[in-house]
């Protein structure tokens, strides 16, 4: 995977659009960080791959009505801004970036 400097931003190219589908989802690794790619009508997503109430993987999460349900305990989060529905705590979210075949990830 290749990254490349884009203002002072930095593109990851973390995926081919053909290894994720719509509604499916893949958990990338960037700088040691597990952040959870999600595709949903039409649209790309990505947030972090760990849940703020006891680190479940949120890639893991089936998604509903644009929020992401984690696996572990069921703590819903919207998929664009990562804000817990009930609650307080917000999961860091990415900008995704499809050109051509790459999928990639500002930050
Ligand atoms: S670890 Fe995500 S809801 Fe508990």
């Amino acid at each position: 995977m290749s990254d490349t400097t884009a203002d002072d931003t930095t593109l990851h190219r973390v995926a081919d659009v053909d290894e994720i589908e719509e509604g499916d989802s893949l958990i990338v690794e960037v700088d040691d960080e597990q952040i959870a790619l999600f595709v949903v009508d039409g649209e790309y997503y990505a947030l972090s791959n760990v849940c703020p109430h006891q680190g479940g993987p949120l890639g893991n999460g089936r998604v509903e009505e644009n929020c992401v349900y984690c696996p572990w305990h069921g703590w819903q989060f919207d998929i664009e801004s990562g804000e817990h529905v009930q609650g307080d705590d917000v999961v860091p979210t990415y900008e995704v970036v499809v050109e051509g075949t790459d999928v990639s990830l500002k930050l």
